[in-house]
């Protein structure tokens, strides 16, 4: 008999075509996300769920969900999947790596070029009918080229953005937990600085590092206001790195220039006054959202769910130990 497997959103074609070969799918094609009852309702039977980081894999959802054995999650990012309890209980889980770097890494500069040079404010002003003509301190934004562009994490992604960069002649600094090798800062052209002094360094600061308990709030109110008074903020990590209600006083009082976020911290909720601000450009999490990426990243996801059920050795495994532990399979 078949292994049973969900996926929790809307998925490409070519994906359920794919699942279908190895394993009997369902899938949620009418794209309303389920909730925490709606999700363990939804996985009560399966074997593997393909979900997305909307969808919260707890401990209290794994209890309820006995038969299930791998959560294969279509995205890098797996802050929504408590890894721990995958592995107390045998559950594998695993992620997308690799295939959204690219997409990722142009989305930043995309949104870090919109920020500084206010292009979502500039296309409401047209809109409104407002606009008398071009004069020469209409819009006025800060520059890319030249600035120096301090990275906050430099995995895979900050890398690919660091490569971008030297294309805008810029100076790039990087931050993280531990300094890279000379070999690979001299590769990147990047010049390692503590977390407070690239603060106070750069016009312009991007997030791309991974959320965990020790990067909850990782920009607070204490580091915005080390921040120099015409930077930028871009956030494409994930939204409770920043602490939005400090980010909204410092941008509502013009302490930095703007901020460009994809990313909020209880998604798809946002707080509500970033909608009051004109100085945020606001992105619904689309950073990989390119076609060829979101197909490559479901595919990805699929074949780990598939390899899951049937050799116990997924391509992208985040919890080895639960192979070597005995998984549920
Ligand atoms: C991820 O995959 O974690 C990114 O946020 C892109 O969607």
């Amino acid at each position: 008999m078949k292994q049973k497997v969900t996926v929790t959103r809307e998925v490409f074609d070519e994906t359920l075509a794919y699942l279908a070969q190895h394993v009997e799918v369902t899938s949620n094609q009418s794209n309303q996300p389920y909730g925490p009852d709606g999700l363990a309702g939804r996985l009560q039977g399966m074997d593997g769920a393909v979900v997305m980081t909307v969808d919260k894999v707890d401990d209290a959802l794994l209890s309820r969900c006995p038969q299930l054995k791998v959560v294969s999650s279509a995205s890098v990012g797996y802050n929504h999947i408590d890894l721990a309890a995958c592995t107390r209980r045998g559950v594998m889980a695993t992620n997308t790596p690799g295939v959204l770097t690219d997409s990722v890494a142009d989305f930043a500069v995309c949104l870090t070029l919109a920020t500084c040079r206010r292009l979502t404010e500039a296309e409401a002003f047209l809109r409104s009918g407002a606009w008398a003509g071009t004069h020469l301190k209409e819009m006025l934004g800060v520059d890319l080229h030249h600035a120096t562009v301090g990275i906050c994490g430099f995995g895979r992604i900050g890398q690919a953005i660091a490569q971008r960069l030297r294309g805008f002649q810029t100076k790039l600094l990087y931050t993280t937990r531990t300094r890279l090798s000379p070999e690979v800062e001299q590769r990147f052209d990047v010049t390692y600085a503590a977390k407070d002094d690239l603060l106070r360094r750069s016009d312009i600061v991007i997030l791309i590092l991974p959320y965990t308990a020790e990067t909850h709030h990782y920009i607070g109110e204490r580091e915005l206001g080390l921040m120099k008074p015409l930077s930028v903020l871009v956030n494409v990590a994930r939204g409770a790195v920043v602490d939005d209600a400090a980010l909204i006083e410092t941008l509502k009082a013009r302490r930095i220039f703007a901020a460009g976020l994809d990313v909020y911290e209880n998604e798809p909720k946002f707080n509500p006054g970033l909608l009051q601000l004109t100085n945020v450009v606001l992105a619904p999490h689309i950073s990989s959202a390119s076609e060829p990426t979101r197909q490559a990243m479901a595919m990805t996801a699929a074949k780990n769910c598939v390899a899951a059920l049937t050799t116990g050795e997924p391509p992208h495994l985040l919890n080895p130990e639960v192979s070597r532990k005995g998984a549920r399979v």
